[in-house]
């Protein structure tokens, strides 16, 4: 696939501590897993990239306007039915009425959740509620999606769930990039594998190179620790 986005020495500093360090990357691959320790940076590259924090230095160049949703590891749920929960993301943005009750709709059935339509969205279980931010996703109709650790909540069954659902979002030809910390599910779910550690991208490999032998010797100790 061709390139889509680029990131030219891209780097984040807030009160004197860099967080992300002049990150050069091209992301071409459909499923972009964003790997790495606690604290390396992960969330904060993946916030730039979607534009809700400001580079100190460096860009962010997209080949062409790609249209972007984020879903995050707590789902944020207004205080209304998970049907509202979908239909609100459409009224941010341009979509007509019957057209965003269609779409809110589809997406729930997407996700598996049209059932509870009419559910508060506040008293599901936690698995539940990131499928409404799934749905509310999916009804945006994205390019790329971003997907900061969306399991990292979630009892093996509900993560399983999610696996799928992005599954299908890849399928219908969405982009993914997605930072997690499990292993397995990188394995699961990546074309192509970025490893950061202490704000620097230190590889950047597809899957079945990485998993199989990575190029970087913290990438080697991250994945030995993992599999102990
Ligand atoms: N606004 C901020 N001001 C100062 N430091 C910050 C800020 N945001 C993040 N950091 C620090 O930057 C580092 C990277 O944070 P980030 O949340 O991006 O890491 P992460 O790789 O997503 O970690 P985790 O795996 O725990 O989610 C951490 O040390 C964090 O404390
Ligand atoms: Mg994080």
């Amino acid at each position: 696939m061709s390139e889509y986005l680029r990131l030219e020495s891209l780097g984040l500093a807030e009160r004197g501590h860099t967080i992300v360090r002049e990150i050069n990357l091209s992301f071409a691959a459909r499923r972009t897993l964003i790997l790495g320790p606690n604290g390396a940076g992960k969330s904060t590259l993946l916030r730039l990239i979607h534009g809700l924090l400001k580079p100190s230095v460096g860009s962010v160049r997209w080949t062409e306007p790609l249209r972007q949703a984020m879903v995050f590891q707590r789902p944020i749920m207004l205080r209304t039915t998970v049907f509202k929960n979908v239909l609100y993301g459409l009224k941010l943005v341009r979509v007509g009425d019957g057209e965003r009750e269609r779409r809110a709709h589809e997406a729930l059935e997407r996700v598996g959740l049209a059932h509870l339509h009419g559910r508060a969205a506040r008293v599901l279980s936690g698995g539940e509620q990131q499928r409404v931010a799934l749905a509310r996703a999916w009804a945006l109709e994205p390019q790329l999606l971003f997907l900061d650790e969306p399991t990292a909540s979630l009892d093996p069954a509900s993560s399983r769930e999610v696996e799928r659902i992005i599954g299908e979002f890849a399928d219908a030809g969405t982009r993914i990039l997605m930072t997690t910390h499990n292993l397995g599910q990188a394995r699961r779910l990546a074309d192509e594998v970025v490893f950061i550690d202490e704000g620097r991208a230190v590889e950047q490999s597809p899957a079945a190179d990485f998993f199989r032998q990575p190029r970087d010797a913290r990438a080697a100790a991250f994945i030995r620790e993992e599999l102990l």
